[in-house]
């Protein structure tokens, strides 16, 4: 598959088999990632991968407590489209993805953010590729959960990968046509 047509399947996945897919596949992408452009060439990105399962049950343990406050405080739009979603502070994903990938940028590093969301694009792309999906979770309790996974020093968390084979029948989304987000003079 084209760059294109890896962007357009790309879809995100709640759902996921039990099925462990190589963790050479996983290698592969990261690898990619890393090639990203960061500020300064810092590439100021970490990933730690968790394969284990007791430690997936906490993680998701902590992450639904967070979740709770979180849906039980949301109002407005936001509560709106939650419900029409579906979305629950329930995260199955957490204990049921076969890889929990968590992706922390170096808060020492100029524009760290920028860069290491530059590096998960090329991360889900690559992953595409590989037959793998995966939803971009940004938990409600970063501090709590980042505590729990205890990374280096000034290292932020920005996002948890759950990373498996997809068996969400869920649809691809709709994107706004070119001629809405292009604006040439
Ligand atoms: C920065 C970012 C944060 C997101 N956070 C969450 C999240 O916490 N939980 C979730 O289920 N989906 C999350 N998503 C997934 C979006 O809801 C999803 O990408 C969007 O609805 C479009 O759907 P698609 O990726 O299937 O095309 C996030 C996506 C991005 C880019």
């Amino acid at each position: 598959m084209n760059i294109l047509e890896l962007a357009k399947n790309r879809k995100t996945v709640r759902k996921f088999s039990k099925d462990i897919p190589p963790i050479e596949d996983i290698k592969y992408a990261i690898n990619i990632a890393k090639e990203a452009p960061s500020g300064k060439n810092d590439q100021p990105w970490l990933f730690i991968l968790i394969t284990n399962k007791e430690e997936k049950v906490k993680i998701r343990e902590i992450c639904e407590k967070g979740e709770k406050a979180f849906y039980k405080n949301s109002k407005g739009r936001l509560k709106e489209w939650l419900d029409k979603m579906s979305f629950s502070w329930e995260k199955d994903f957490l204990s049921e993805a076969p890889y929990l990938l968590f992706v922390f940028s170096n808060s020492k590093s100029p524009f760290s953010k920028e860069s290491v969301w530059i590096s998960i694009g090329y991360l889900l792309l690559a992953l595409e590729e590989k037959g793998l999906s995966t939803v971009t979770y940004t938990p409600s309790n970063y501090n709590e959960i980042s505590r729990f996974i205890n990374p280096p020093e000034n290292y932020k968390l920005e996002v948890i990968l759950p990373i498996g084979y997809s068996i969400d029948n869920k649809h691809k989304y709709a994107r706004k046509d070119l001629e809405d987000i292009l604006i040439i003079r």
